[in-house]
Parts: structure tokens; C-alpha cells; sequence
């Protein structure tokens, strides 16, 4: 890890952002931190160094839209590198309000594009997802497998996939690591950090963390007819620190190669919904409520990651297992019942 380089992190108080923020800074990464807040608060920034103990570089609060506000950013710090965070990424909001999934996404992934190239900037890592994937008709995924996005979230991360490929190929000074994260699930170990949905969470994890503490009646387990073991949905649950933890692997591997690289960041497991319930009634020692209901439109029956390119690009792989997520999201479920705000 570069002790004097600077790395810009752009939706640093997000989820994954500020387990990530937390990696670079104890492995000695200097890093600017970039949020407009629009779904995180500061006081993710406050955590991030508590847990880190010692502070990034700067923060600076901004929208990726305002191109002025991103090019006093790039003005102010020599950028080694960027870590792209910022994205909105609820798959049901993306279908109600498409256009400000392609502004946000696509739009500021262009306008930081547009900054990177005007301050001579040339190594990014991107947050992509295994939502390109669609509904996939086998599983384990590689990244050669063809993209079906299925919705205006999942088609704004493959265009963001196209143009970085399309700049890459006619600027070959260029490093991008598009990184197709599967699930995202866990909390720092500390408690300190994890995932804070705004209102009733969409995702599995959150939802049944809620139901455990009695702030949600019971899960829904949307459908029971799919064709797998168990006829619930299968996915690969990825713990944060891992996913976090490849962030800093990928920053020491984007000059492997010049261009566009496209790899998954998976565990290569598949869990169901009913073996996640089951995890976690084993950690907090009491079963969880649930009803099953019909299936939720757009979900597919199986996501599991191929890790293989990954493992053999950086000679790394996931470390932490079903039961570490879920006893570090229910920890952090315990000590924050109302995420940041209480
Ligand atoms: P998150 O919503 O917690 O974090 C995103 C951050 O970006 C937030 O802090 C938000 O305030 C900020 N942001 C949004 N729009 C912005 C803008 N215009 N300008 C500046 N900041 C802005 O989401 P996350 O779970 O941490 O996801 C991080 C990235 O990973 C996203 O690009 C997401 O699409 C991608 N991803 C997430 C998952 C997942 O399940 N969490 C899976 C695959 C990919
Ligand atoms: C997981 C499983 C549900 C909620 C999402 C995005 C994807 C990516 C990762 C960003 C499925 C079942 C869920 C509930 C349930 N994010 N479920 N009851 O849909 O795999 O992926 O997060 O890129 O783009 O779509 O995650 O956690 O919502 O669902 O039964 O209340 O849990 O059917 O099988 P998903 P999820």
C-alpha cells in the first residue's frame, strides 16, 4: 500500500464505502472522502475514524453532479487513484424513478469520468454488480457470462460497465477494476460500522437483524417454489469486511494490466433464504418469524458467484464465512437498534 499516494473515495459514508474507508486508512492509504449524504449521514464519517483511529485526509460533502463542487475536489488533492462508491441502488425505486438512476448513476460516474481525465487521474475501481447478471440461467457466474439486466439499477451499472470499457479502449493509459459485488452483508466487528437502510430494509440481511430485535413482526419469504434445494432463493452472501478488504487488494492490482477488467467479488457459496434464517436464530439463540408469500417480481432464483478469475488475478479469496456476517450484523443490529441516529 502507497504510504504518500491519495486515493478519493467517492460515496465514502455509505455502506460499503465506510468499511472500506476503514480498511485503506489502518493499512496507511491516505484518502479524500467524497458524499452528498443523499443516503448515509456524517456521523458514518465520525465512525470511520473512531475505527480507524486517525482521520482521512479531508471531507468533503458533494454531489458527483455538481461539477464544479468535483473539480475544486480534484483541484485541492493530487488523486493516485479513485474507489467509485457512489451510485443510488434500491432495484425497486430504480423501476419507479428511472431517470434519476441513469443521472445519478451513469451521470455521475461520467462527470467524475470527465474530472479523472481533466486532472490526469487514470487508475479507478468501480462498484459494479452481480445484478448485471439477470436472470441467469446457470450458476456458478463467470464474467464472461452475458448481462441481462432486468432493471433501470442493473442496466445503469452495465452502461457505467460499457463506457468505462469504451474510454479504456481509446485511452490506454487507463486502469479500471469493475468490481461485480454479489451480496453485501455483515458489519465491522467493532459494532461501530454497518448497514443503515432508510425505512423498512429492502434486503434479506437487515430485514431478518429487525425482525431478530423485534422492530419487524417477520420475514417474508418471497416464495418457496423456486427450483432450488430448499424452493426458497439462493445468493452468495459476501461479508463487507471482505468485500472491503478487496477494495485495498484491487488499488495494489489496477497496473496489472492496463485497460478494463471486469471480476466478480463473491464467495463462490450460495446460501437460501431459509439456511440464512436458520444462521441466524443459531446466533441470537431465538427462531425467527416467518411467513412465506408469493415471490417479489424480478427476483431470480439463484446468484452465485465464480471466484476463480479473482483468485487468480490476485491470488486472494474471501475469508470471512455465513457465520461471521451474521454475528457481526446482528451485533451491529444490537448496539445500533436505530442505526447512526440513536
Ligand atoms: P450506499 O447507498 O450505502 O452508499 C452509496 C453512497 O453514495 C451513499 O453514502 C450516498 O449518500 C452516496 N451518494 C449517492 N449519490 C451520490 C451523489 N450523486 N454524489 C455523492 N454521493 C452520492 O450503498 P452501498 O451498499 O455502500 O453500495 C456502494 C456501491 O456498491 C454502489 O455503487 C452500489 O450500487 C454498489 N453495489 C452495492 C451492493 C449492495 O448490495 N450493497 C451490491 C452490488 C453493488
Ligand atoms: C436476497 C434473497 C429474496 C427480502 C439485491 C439487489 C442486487 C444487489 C444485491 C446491488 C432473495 C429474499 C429478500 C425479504 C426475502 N445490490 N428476500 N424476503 O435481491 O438478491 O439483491 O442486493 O447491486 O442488485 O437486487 O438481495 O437481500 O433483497 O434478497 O425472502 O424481505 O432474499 O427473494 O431470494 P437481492 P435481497
Amino acid at each position: 500500500m502507497p504510504g504518500s499516494s491519495t486515493v478519493l473515495v467517492t460515496g465514502a459514508a455509505g455502506f460499503i464505502g465506510s468499511h472500506t474507508c476503514v480498511e485503506l486508512l489502518e493499512h496507511g492509504q491516505e484518502i479524500v472522502l467524497v458524499d452528498n449524504y443523499s443516503n448515509s449521514s456524517p456521523e458514518a464519517v465520525e465512525r470511520i475514524a473512531k475505527v480507524a483511529g486517525r482521520p482521512p485526509a479531508a471531507v468533503y460533502e458533494a454531489d458527483l453532479l455538481d461539477r464544479r463542487a468535483l473539480g475544486k475536489v480534484f483541484e485541492a488533492h493530487s488523486f493516485d487513484a479513485v474507489i467509485h462508491f457512489a451510485a443510488k441502488k434500491a432495484v425497486g425505486e430504480s423501476v419507479e424513478q428511472p431517470v434519476d438512476y441513469y443521472d445519478t448513476n451513469v451521470g455521475g460516474t461520467t462527470a467524475l469520468l470527465r474530472a479523472m481525465h481533466d486532472h490526469g487521474v487514470r487508475r479507478l475501481v468501480f462498484s459494479s454488480s452481480c445484478s448485471i447478471y439477470g436472470d441467469a440461467t446457470k450458476v456458478p457466474l463467470t464474467e464472461s457470462d452475458p448481462a441481462r439486466p432486468t432493471n433501470p439499477y442493473a442496466t445503469s451499472k452495465w452502461l457505467c460497465e460499457q463506457v468505462l470499457s469504451d474510454v479504456c479502449r481509446r485511452l490506454p493509459e487507463l486502469s479500471v477494476l469493475a468490481l461485480r459485488y454479489f451480496n453485501p452483508v455483515g458489519a465491522h466487528p467493532s459494532g461501530l460500522l454497518g448497514e443503515v437502510p432508510h425505512g423498512v430494509p429492502d434486503n434479506v440481511m437487515p430485514y431478518i437483524a429487525q425482525v431478530a430485535a423485534g422492530r419487524l413482526g417477520r420475514l417474508k419469504i418471497f416464495g418457496d417454489d423456486y427450483p432450488t434445494p430448499d424452493g426458497t432463493g439462493v445468493r452468495d452472501y459476501i461479508h463487507v469486511m471482505d468485500v472491503a478488504e478487496g477494495h485495498r487488494v484491487a488499488l495494489d492490482h489496477l497496473d496489472d494490466e492496463r485497460g478494463m477488467r471486469v471480476l466478480n467479488l463473491g464467495t463462490g457459496r450460495g446460501t437460501s433464504v431459509r439456511q440464512l434464517l436458520a444462521a441466524f436464530a443459531d446466533v441470537c439463540g431465538a427462531p425467527i418469524p416467518y411467513e412465506i408469500t408469493g415471490r417479489r417480481p424480478g427476483d431470480v432464483a439463484e446468484l452465485v458467484a465464480d471466484p476463480t478469475a479473482v483468485a487468480r488475478a490476485w491470488g486472494w479469496a474471501t475469508t470471512r464465512d455465513l457465520t461471521a456476517m451474521v454475528e457481526d450484523a446482528w451485533r451491529f443490529q444490537q448496539i445500533n437498534p436505530s442505526g447512526y441516529g440513536n
